[in-house]
């Protein structure tokens, strides 16, 4: 069984994130090829990155210990999907900042987005996307984009996410292509022995 990580990528107060992931956990839990836990960026409470070397320098190496514990967590994971919201065109700083406090756990992996606000944070996905690839990562095409409509009719509470058929269609699309992935990079890292 794969095991997939859920960052929730937003850590402020009243925060949106909270109902694409519980909408996306609860979607997850009718699948039988994954699990999903929740990587709240809240409860990690990483430190904006305050190491004296790059991790490429150091082996992948954090001194800081949350950074540490942080990439401990990941390492158990065959791939990720990252709540975005989208602050002034790009991705939050948390979220930028947890992919900064990690390095060979991220490395040969996929990762898939999921976000939401004017324009369903399509321009903050795009950067994480490249993001992303300066990790080695695999991001997948699937992406869900929860746009000005649902996004402002979820927040008044007269709609669900799960009401909407395009939505749900998407964050299945989203699952099996993250499945495909995660299956054919797994079976690679194990193959040539890169990363555990
Ligand atoms: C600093 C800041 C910048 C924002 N910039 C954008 C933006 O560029 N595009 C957008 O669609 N929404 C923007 N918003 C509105 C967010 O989409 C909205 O507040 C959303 O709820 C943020 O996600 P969160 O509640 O999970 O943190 C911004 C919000 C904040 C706090």
């Amino acid at each position: 069984m794969l095991r997939f990580g859920l960052i929730i990528g937003s850590t402020r107060p009243r925060r949106f994130a909270q109902i694409p992931a519980d909408w996306l956990l609860a979607a997850a839990a009718d699948r039988t090829d994954f699990t999903l836990d929740v990587l709240d960026l809240r409860e990690a409470d990483l430190p904006f990155l305050d190491e004296s070397f790059p991790p490429a320098m150091l082996g992948g190496a954090f001194a800081n210990p949350k950074a540490n514990a942080w990439r401990a967590r990941l390492n158990h994971y065959d791939g990720f999907i990252a709540t975005v919201a989208e602050y002034n065109h790009g991705p939050t700083a948390a979220l930028k900042n947890a992919f900064d406090s990690a390095f060979l756990e991220w490395r040969r992996k996929p990762v898939a987005f999921v976000g939401y606000g004017t324009t369903g944070a399509a321009r903050a996905i795009a950067q994480l996307r490249s993001i992303a690839l300066g990790l080695e990562m695999a991001p997948v095409r699937s992406e869900v984009t929860i746009g000005l409509e649902p996004f402002i009719a979820v927040q008044n509470n007269e709609k669900m996410l799960c009401d909407y058929g395009y939505l749900n269609r998407a964050c299945t699309a989203l699952f099996d292509d993250l499945v495909w992935w995660a299956s054919a990079l797994k079976a690679a890292r194990k193959k040539l022995r890169v990363v555990a």
